[in-house]
């Protein structure tokens, strides 16, 4: 498969050639469909492992889609398990701190404790309490599993499907990726973006605007005279998730200071245009074994991208707060850094993704309120943005499939 072949979309009959509506980009009334279709019923990414690699670790993480707040904790037995962070006393939100170490959780309204399980075992002045039945008073559990060090939570108590199930090809393609399983500098940016969450997942996931939109930023690193248009090497649809493959400019010369900072590298970097070994590396990673592959991004619906590179990888998340607002959370992993040299270079790894991103996101804004106001009623995809249609048309099935089911039940 070379990058100049074409008709990638005509691979999937099911997915037609034509224009999309851009309803469900916009309407509220869908939106409140896929609150309940998809992100009540999918597995979400809500940290790593190695955030809780001891006994008595926790993090907090907001939902800020249902304004949930969940603690995960590892057990004394080491299982990473979640809950949501709920007193069940009154309802106060038990811990506040972003992270910690504990052996119990104690609430700071009246004290009542729980414990790594999200058992209730304190209680101030139990005996004034009636019939109180401590062992039906625990956390609420919030269903939890980790892959590759990501963990998982689905709000749904009893999931259709296990993480692996869920994950599918895509998830066991990736398993055994090194960068998963090194000790990593961890990075992180977020925004709050008036647009919707499906085009926040678009603006990562095609290349056709990278020679235009990122001329003055990534754009050489991926195009180049072999692959002017930005075209990809494959798409691969994975119901419900999906990935394309990317070839990097081999021919790319890096800025002065952009080489200063890669050639002190403890590693590689997103930008660095580079391709790299296509042994050792997970059947899912580079999949076609394209010489010139630089990056893989691995969608997992319905709201994160797993970008994979050389020896590096990055995420994305998207958490909708309604139809027209996505709060962004870009999470990097670089090589501990060795020295200030180092340093220096992952500092500038970490501002060219940044503003690579902040390019993509000012066009964003305008797209929304166009299409709110029927200025733009239907999208139509070029064949390199297929990872776009095939989004609309997982997002349209996952929601209609959903319904079916629910109706069929009742
Ligand atoms: S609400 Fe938590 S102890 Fe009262
Ligand atoms: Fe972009």
């Amino acid at each position: 498969m070379s990058m100049t072949d074409t008709d990638l979309t005509l691979r999937h009959p099911e997915l037609g050639t034509g224009p999309v509506s851009t309803d469900v980009y916009w309407k509220p009334e869908f939106y409140e469909r896929e609150l309940r279709a998809i992100f009540r019923q999918g597995w979400l990414c809500i940290g790593r492992e190695e955030q809780i690699p001891e006994p008595g670790d926790f993090f907090t993480k907001e939902i800020p889609t249902f304004r949930l707040s969940v603690i995960a904790a590892r057990g004394k037995d080491g299982v990473v398990r979640a809950f949501h962070n709920v007193c069940q006393h009154r309802g106060a939100g038990v811990e506040l701190r972003e992270k910690g170490h504990c052996k119990v959780f104690t609430c700071p309204f009246h004290g009542w404790s729980y414990n790594l399980e999200g058992e209730l075992t304190g209680v101030p002045d139990q005996k004034a309490f009636y019939d109180l039945q401590r062992d039906k008073k625990g956390l609420p559990r919030v269903a939890t599993d980790t892959w590759e060090g990501f963990v998982f939570i689905n709000l749904n108590p009893e999931p259709a499907q296990s993480l692996a199930a869920y994950l599918g090809d895509l998830g066991s393609g990736l398993e055994g990726f090194g960068p998963f399983h090194r000790e990593t500098t961890a990075f992180e940016y977020e925004a709050r973006i008036q647009v919707n969450w499906k085009l926040m997942l678009d603006s990562f996931t095609e290349i056709y605007h990278v020679p235009v939109l990122h001329k003055r930023s990534v754009a050489a690193s991926i195009c180049g005279p072999k692959n002017p248009y930005g075209r990809v090497i494959d798409v691969l649809p994975k119901y419900p998730h999906r990935m394309a493959t990317l070839a990097g400019n081999p021919e790319y010369r890096p800025f002065p200071v952009q080489g200063l900072a890669y050639g002190l590298s403890a590693g590689p970097s997103v930008t660095s245009g580079g391709s790299g070994s296509t042994e050792d590396l997970p059947v899912g990673v580079n999949p076609t074994r394209d010489p010139l592959w630089t990056l893989d991004l691995n969608v997992f619906f319905p709201n994160m991208i797993v970008i994979v590179g050389p020896g590096m990888y990055f995420t994305h998340t998207m958490w909708p707060t309604h139809a027209g607002e996505t709060i962004w959370q870009m999470h990097g992993h670089l090589p501990p850094a060795a020295n200030a040299a180092q340093r220096f270079a992952q500092e500038n790894a970490m501002v060219e993704l940044r503003d690579a991103v902040m390019e993509d996101v000012n066009t964003l804004e305008r797209i929304q309120n166009a299409i709110s106001q029927g200025l733009c009623d239907e999208f139509v995809f070029h064949d390199h943005e297929l990872t776009l249609r095939y989004q609309h048309y997982t997002v349209l099935k996952w929601v209609e499939d959903f319904e079916k089911r629910l109706d069929a039940g009742r």
